[in-house]
């Protein structure tokens, strides 16, 4: 069977950074599954569908026109690698990533980036619900701290606006509603090592992720 390491997380812990990284270390494909509830995310707000019609919303995500091509992401063509990073947009996701409909329509498009010669997965059930039998499972985390500090300083790079004081109750508020959602609650999958990333560099979890997979 093809290899999977599936590195799940609270928000801003550094998974998509470091998920990335080991997929080219490796030379795997990577899936970066926080991007397909953000383009729903997009997509709903461009069609004007309503964050809590769960039956528009899934059709909407089972037929996701997006394509991923060389670290950009394309939403029917158009280049929407900025758009989809804007905190509203991670906001919607989070709020529609609570509907079991719309998780169940992105199930398989999830599964079919598993091929050779290898996958890397990053988001919050890749461990638990979509690759249960995946050969590396890692869990990533940081502090609240470490993670707003980060979320603030990559929103700057992009132009974003922010402000620490709002990154704090935003994290709160989407750790909140992943671990309390009925639908593949975020929690560390049977199996996964913990790994605390809040006084870590990216290399640092980057080579401890590689010697895990090798060992
Ligand atoms: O970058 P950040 O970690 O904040 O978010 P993301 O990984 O891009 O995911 C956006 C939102 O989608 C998260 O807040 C989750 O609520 C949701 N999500 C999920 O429910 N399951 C996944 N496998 C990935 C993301």
């Amino acid at each position: 069977t093809v290899p999977v390491i599936t590195i799940d997380g609270p928000t801003a812990s550094g998974k998509g950074t470091v998920a990335h990284r080991v997929a080219k270390h490796l030379g795997f494909h990577y899936l970066d599954s926080g991007a397909l509830y953000r383009l729903t995310a997009l997509s709903a707000s461009r069609h004007g569908v309503a964050l809590d019609d769960e039956e528009a919303l899934a059709n909407l995500a089972r037929v996701l026109p997006c394509q991923f091509v060389k670290g950009h992401v394309l939403l029917d063509g158009e280049d929407v690698t900025d758009a989809v990073r804007a905190e509203a947009i991670g906001v919607a996701a989070s709020k529609i990533a609570v509907l079991p409909k719309v998780r169940q329509a992105l199930f398989d498009l999830q599964v079919a980036f598993r091929y050779a010669p290898g996958l890397v997965a990053d988001g919050r059930d890749m461990g638990t619900v979509i690759f249960p039998d995946a050969t590396q499972k890692v869990y990533l985390t940081a502090s609240v701290d470490a993670r707003a500090s980060r979320r603030y300083k990559q929103l700057k790079e992009k132009g974003f606006p922010a402000t620490m004081e709002d990154l704090v109750k935003d994290l709160a508020e989407r750790d909140a509603r992943d671990t309390a959602r009925s639908a593949a609650p975020l929690k560390p999958a049977p199996g996964a090592y913990i790994l605390d990333t809040s006084e870590m560099t990216v290399d640092q979890a980057v080579q401890t992720v590689l010697d895990l997979y090798v060992n």
